[in-house]
């Protein structure tokens, strides 16, 4: 399905976000041909650029980033239809000159009055951008035509923040023309998730209490926080991942089986687990926070996060966390998820871990050998995307000897199409108006209620603690599982 006649205007084009994903993705699109000839893209920014400069950027981020090869075919058919408008955000000429350049492409190009506009730029931003959007019209569609926002995180930093900034947006979009992302639901294997849960008949009626010990999602990330000080400094990883990424996968994970794949009906069975959630009791022992120092990583010698550039040298933000969750609905009650994410951890990985209980009983004799864990099924978001399960099996020999192995289902090696990107999946999404895979904001408030708490507790009562670059966070988040008589999984 591609999509028809429209054009993205980009604000914060400049910032590493646009250049390193949505730019290549949406040359990525085009070049699958996923975007019609009548597709039209305009940067917004404060450089002095003229349309060729701009083009001569999307080229070089192209060249750079992009999945698909560079096509100079390609890229010719849609540069004819890049566009760049020099302005800040609260200059009413340069939104003027906009107006001017969108309608000028709705008659060069054909694209019909339909525009996405994209802010890719800190929430600060804004109140003036949807202010100037309002105040010269180009977020009122005419006849037989669309406008939509796409809006990035941070949706704020606490629920009452999050909804200072939706109103601001609602005031000038309508809650259907919105689309928040989250990135992690662009993701394959994220939507595989669907898949393999309603898809099967195997999985379903073992995913409950009964036979589940329980459930951890990890994401782990290798690198530091690289030249990112000004975003990530007083936000960590709570707000930065948790509160979006992590608190997704859970709920795709806990969530009932929506009657369809709809917008509506996929978002409420997701409210319903996010509204379900309670916290640990005490704070300090079912979470931890971590922050990492120096080591070696790759074989590489890496700083402190305190000697990070930008950073300030008694910061306490975590870039480490981890919690523990109960889900109150009858298919859950009991089962704690265990989440984690941080910077500076032994791989990246990002995985979903089902942990079976035990079986009740065991009819092996004396002499046998029984060397079991806990059954398992891995959801492998990335890399090295695909499924394991886990579970034991005899060893070959004339004694019964029975140790865990692991069943794998690897996309590499069970596909041929390659998986898109995906930011890829996003914006063609908000190009066709599919909105299943964006949150809504009853979603963001809900995420935020659940982290309200915990991050108040941090900041009165949980400073970091350190940890070693390139180990697997705090001891503090070792111990927290240890309390409960578990352990994390090493992905
Ligand atoms: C972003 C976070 O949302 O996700 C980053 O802001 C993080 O801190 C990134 O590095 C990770 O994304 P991915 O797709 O590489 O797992």
């Amino acid at each position: 399905l591609i999509a028809g006649p429209c054009s993205v205007v980009m604000f914060g084009v400049t910032g590493d976000l646009a250049r390193k994903k949505l730019l290549p993705a949406i040359y990525d699109l085009h070049n699958r041909g996923l975007l019609p000839p009548a597709f039209g893209l305009v940067g917004f920014g404060r450089r002095e650029w003229s349309h060729d400069d701009f083009a001569e950027y999307m080229r070089e981020s192209v060249e750079e980033y992009a999945r698909t090869p560079f096509n100079e075919h390609a890229f010719e058919q849609l540069r004819g239809g890049l566009r760049f408008v020099t302005g800040a955000f609260d200059d009413t000429e340069a939104f003027e000159e906009l107006t001017r350049v969108v309608s000028e492409l709705d008659e060069s190009r054909g694209t019909g009055g339909n525009h996405a506009f994209y802010l890719s730029i800190p929430p600060s931003a804004f109140p003036q951008v949807a202010e100037q959007l309002a105040q010269s019209g180009l977020n009122t569609p005419s006849e037989n035509s669309w406008r939509r926002v796409v809006i990035e995180k941070p949706f704020g930093h606490d629920l009452e923040s999050a909804r200072e900034l939706n109103d601001i947006v609602e005031k000038v979009f309508k809650p259907e023309e919105i689309f928040r992302i989250d990135h992690y639901l662009g993701k394959e294997t994220v939507q595989n998730l669907l898949a393999f849960r309603f898809a099967n008949q195997m999985f379903e009626p073992v995913w409950n209490s009964r036979y589940v010990d329980h459930v951890q999602i990890t994401m782990a990330e290798d690198i530091g926080i690289g030249t990112r000080a000004g975003y990530y400094d007083g936000i960590g990883t709570a707000r930065d991942v948790i509160q979006n990424h992590l608190l997704q996968l859970l709920a795709l994970t806990a969530m009932e089986e929506p009657i369809t794949f709809d917008a509506a009906e996929l978002r409420n069975e997701k409210e319903k687990v996010l509204s379900a959630i309670e916290l640990p009791e005490n704070l300090a022992e079912g979470t931890a926070r971590g922050q990492y120092v120096g080591g070696w990583q790759g074989g590489e010698q890496v700083n402190g996060y305190l000697e990070e550039d930008g950073i300030s040298p008694d910061s306490t933000t975590e870039t480490f966390a981890a919690i523990k969750l109960m889900v109150n609905t009858r298919r859950w009650a009991g089962v704690p998820f265990y989440l984690r994410a941080g910077k500076r951890l032994g791989r990246r990985v990002t995985e979903i871990a089902i942990v079976y209980k035990q079986v009740p009983f065991l009819p092996f004799r004396d002499t046998d050998t029984v060397d079991l864990g806990q059954n398992a099924v891995v959801i492998r978001v990335q890399p090295d995307e695909g499924v394991t399960m886990r579970f034991g099996s005899k060893v070959p020999g004339t004694q019964m000897e029975v140790r865990d192995v692991n069943m794998d289902f690897a996309y590499g090696s069970t596909f041929t199409e390659e998986s898109p990107e995906a930011y890829e999946r996003l914006i063609l999404d908000v190009l066709r108006g599919a909105p299943p895979l964006f949150p809504r904001q009853k979603e963001v408030e809900l995420s935020w209620q659940i982290l309200d708490p915990i991050l108040e507790f941090w900041d009165e009562h949980m400073p970091p603690a350190p940890y070693r670059s390139g180990t697997w966070g705090p001891q503090t988040a070792h111990d927290m599982m240890a309390r409960d008589g578990r352990t994390w999984r090493r992905p």
